[in-house]
């Protein structure tokens, strides 16, 4: 267990915001994770996987806590499939590489998503077509209130878009340890979102499925590392019938794809279209490539990112009637 004070997040958080925490604490069993829980029980608590889906607004009065534990291991295998439990700590694009490499499907198309597995369970990430939530079998939480460990099956983690029961109203009721992925031996294949198939030869292996999501997305997305961001900013937003039927009549070229609740419009189109993609605010952008995103340009502070946000989203509102949801995390 190693605990530091008062530090800077700066590398621990993908948008790069220079601002400090009182304490930071890394933990590498559940064991270590209770005995912090109950030093600190006082003191108010933040998980983080790799910082990539949230914006630190301010110093953190309180301790930062983080899961060293990274190992995966094969857990049940049958004819078909195998069941790989990774701890929360690992870098899911490093499990993906590995799983790919053992030409086992089911992860390729979430490739070079930033964060670590934990935080995919509870944000249910997602990309071309696949999240995380069609590979999970099961997810091992600690309670924070009791410390006693459950085993929470894919039903009870209520998944939804970006969604499950470790956010929003019961946020902070368990920390995730473990999460179970269940992998094809047989290529199962996700190829109808966007370019994916054009670029793929006939039957390819999960490596080149990999390989060609990672093209897409560098020509897309900013490079983590390089250059700040938290990948899209906002949500794809649903409307109900009355309300796409409507825009439709007026937007005859709208984007839309039809979801179980409603329309789906890309917020990247919404924003294009409101102007908004060559707003800046102080040394916040929108990505030129992806109005989705906001990056750091040049020193960012958390107040430019939040003011820019807001801006994106009152252009949206006041041109669609739409009210654009954050996929990125306050804090
Ligand atoms: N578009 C524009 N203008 C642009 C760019 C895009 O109008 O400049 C429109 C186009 O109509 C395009 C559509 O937006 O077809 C969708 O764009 P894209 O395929 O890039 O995907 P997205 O809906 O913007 C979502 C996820 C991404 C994920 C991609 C690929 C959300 C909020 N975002 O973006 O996830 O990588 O699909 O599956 O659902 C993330 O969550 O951080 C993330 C990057």
């Amino acid at each position: 267990m190693q605990i530091e004070e008062n530090i800077s997040l700066q590398r621990h958080n993908t948008f790069g915001m220079d601002v400090r925490a009182r304490y930071w604490a890394e933990y590498g069993s559940a064991d270590e994770l209770k005995e912090l829980l109950s030093q600190y029980a006082d003191v108010q608590k933040c998980f983080i996987g790799q910082g990539s889906n949230l914006l630190f607004t301010k110093d953190y009065d309180g301790i930062v806590l983080h899961s060293s534990m990274a190992r995966a291991k094969a857990v049940r295998e049958t004819s078909d499939e195998v069941y790989i439990e990774a701890q929360s700590g690992l870098v899911m694009d490093d499990l993906i590489a590995q799983l790919c490499d053992m030409n086992l499907y089911g992860m390729e198309n979430l490739s070079h998503i930033p964060g670590e597995v934990g935080a995919s369970a509870v944000q249910n990430v997602g990309a071309y077509g696949v999240e995380a939530k069609d590979v999970i079998s099961q997810v091992d939480v600690l309670e924070t209130a009791t410390g006693e460990i459950h085993t929470l099956n894919n039903q009870d983690c209520k998944f939804g878009y970006r969604d499950s029961v470790f956010k929003g109203e019961q946020a902070g009721k368990y920390v995730v340890l473990n999460v179970t992925f269940r992998l094809s031996k047989k290529a199962v294949y996700k190829l109808d979102y966007g370019q994916l198939r054009d670029v793929l030869p006939a039957a390819p292996s999960a490596s080149a499925i990999r390989n060609a999501v990672i093209a897409i997305r560098q020509s897309k997305l900013p490079e983590v590392g390089q250059t700040g961001s938290a990948g899209s900013f906002f949500k794809n937003p649903i409307v109900d019938k009355a309300t796409y039927e409507h825009l439709r009549t007026k937007y005859a070229s709208m984007p839309s794809y039809t979801q179980a609740d409603g329309y789906k419009i890309p917020a990247a189109w919404l924003i294009e279209q409101a102007g908004g993609k060559s707003l800046s605010m102080g040394g916040a952008a929108v990505y030129e490539k992806q109005p989705l995103v906001i990056i750091n340009r040049h020193n960012a502070t958390p107040e430019d990112v939040m003011r820019l946000a807001k801006m994106i989203q009152d252009r949206v509102e006041e041109q669609f009637g739409i009210n654009l949801q954050r996929e990125v995390i306050y804090i």
